[in-house]
């Protein structure tokens, strides 16, 4: 049996065992993820917000606690919407990213933590996503890493089988759980594709007193768990091939 991304967070089993992971503090969410997602963000004050994967929602309260107006928060999982947070600038809606869709120029940002991965045509989803953004608008997002999907063998850290792109799938909590692997180079040019300029890569892992306090924590020094991405939705002056536009009062390159 093989359980796909929108369908996984709905199996009893996995969410069992997914909620005591994300419970026993040894999840990377809280060392890794969320403060590379916080450290990448834009100012949200005033922004209309699309996250992908919201999951309970963590991330969509914290944005919309920062100053976002709105956040259409989304995800497939009955289960997870049903335990999600409320909050009054917050919208939780349930839908397939293969499908789901916004008015064209209508959001500030885009966000996703950790649930990219679960996407098998990436290049649709970002030629959507692009389409969402107004110009000067942000994509920040987290997936696992290119290292850790490539692998075919699961071996400790061996990275094996990186150039063969696509569907993956491995035991997390349950047979069969569907990942796609993509390189850091596709997910870099299928954003540049769709104009979305990438201005911050980052690959978090826990510091050497992190190991030190946690020593299970310590595969995560021998190869990156995480990948993060922002990126800025900028328009092209037509003939431009070299690069993005200077921007009135000089080039952001950072997000943060
Ligand atoms: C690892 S969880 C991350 C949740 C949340 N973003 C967080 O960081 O706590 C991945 C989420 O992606 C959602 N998901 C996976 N595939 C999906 C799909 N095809 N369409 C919509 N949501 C999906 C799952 O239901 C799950 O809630």
């Amino acid at each position: 049996m093989v359980v796909k991304g929108n369908a996984l967070y709905d199996d009893p089993a996995f969410l069992d065992g997914y909620r005591r992971l994300r419970r026993s503090g040894r999840a990377l969410n809280e060392p890794l993820e969320i403060p590379a997602m916080t450290a990448a963000l834009p100012p949200v004050a005033g922004a209309r917000v699309v996250d992908l994967g919201c999951g309970e929602g963590d991330l969509a309260v914290r944005l919309a606690e920062a100053g976002a107006v709105d956040v259409l928060a989304v995800d497939a999982s009955e289960r997870m919407l049903a335990a999600a947070h409320p909050h009054p600038r917050v919208r939780y809606r349930r839908a397939d990213f293969a499908d789901f869709d916004v008015p064209h120029e209508s959001v500030e940002l885009v966000v996703s933590s950790l649930a990219l991965h679960y996407v098998e045509d990436f290049d649709d989803l970002v030629a959507r996503v692009a389409r969402w953004l107004v110009p000067g608008g942000a994509f920040v997002f987290t997936i696992e890493h290119p290292m850790v999907t490539a692998p075919v063998v699961a071996a400790d850290c061996v990275v094996d089988d990186y150039a063969d792109e696509g569907r993956r799938e491995r035991t997390w909590f349950v047979a069969g759980v569907v990942k796609y692997h993509r390189t850091i180079g596709t997910v870099v040019t299928t954003l540049r594709r769709h104009g979305l300029w990438v201005e911050r890569l980052d690959e978090p892992v826990p510091t050497a007193e992190h190991v030190a306090a946690h020593p299970e924590l310590a595969i995560h020094r021998r190869r990156p768990p995480i990948l993060l991405v922002a990126a800025r939705a900028l328009e092209l002056p037509t003939g431009n091939i070299g690069g993005p536009p200077e921007q009135p009062g000089g080039h952001r390159t950072d997000l943060g």
